[in-house]
């Protein structure tokens, strides 16, 4: 091996090492972009999420009809209490939204309809929502996973 070859050698060697970062993060942020991941994902089963309804980010949350997504969950204020729902559609995984002129739950993928209790009213999904408990304690609303 002469000098021009290990010169060309080292060269692509370094390269392909200058590269690799390059193309690795590029797979990262392919991933990072799949869509419909709701940011920050549920929490682990057992533990709660507090709101203090004191802060202006969920004050709306006092008001009849209103709702919110924290953390995969759908919170919705319906005049009598607030509920607290799984926003994953059972049917394919879309994030579900509260329509408060009907008062019920929809998928915008493929028109399922839930109750606030989370039952199915229309399909295609055949499976509720699932439902957690919510207490309020003065301005604190805990939702248990
Ligand atoms: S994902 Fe909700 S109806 Fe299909």
């Amino acid at each position: 091996m002469n000098r021009r070859e290990v010169v060309q050698k080292f060269l692509l060697g370094g390269t392909v090492l200058v590269l690799a970062p390059s193309i690795l993060q590029s797979c990262s942020k392919d991933s990072a972009m799949n869509p419909g991941t709701n940011t920050g994902g549920t929490p682990p089963a057992g533990s709660s999420i507090n709101l203090d309804l004191s802060l202006s980010e969920n004050s709306a949350l006092t008001a009849k009809g209103s709702s919110k997504i924290v953390q995969n969950i759908l919170l919705i204020n319906t005049g009598t209490n607030i509920v607290a729902l799984s926003s994953i559609c059972t049917h394919q995984g879309c994030t579900v939204g509260y329509n408060p002129s009907r008062g019920d739950i929809e998928c915008p993928c493929h028109g399922s309809v839930f109750s606030t209790s989370g039952s199915v009213l229309n399909g295609p999904a055949t499976s509720p929502l699932r439902s957690y408990s919510v207490a309020e304690t003065g301005n604190v609303l805990t939702i248990m996973l």
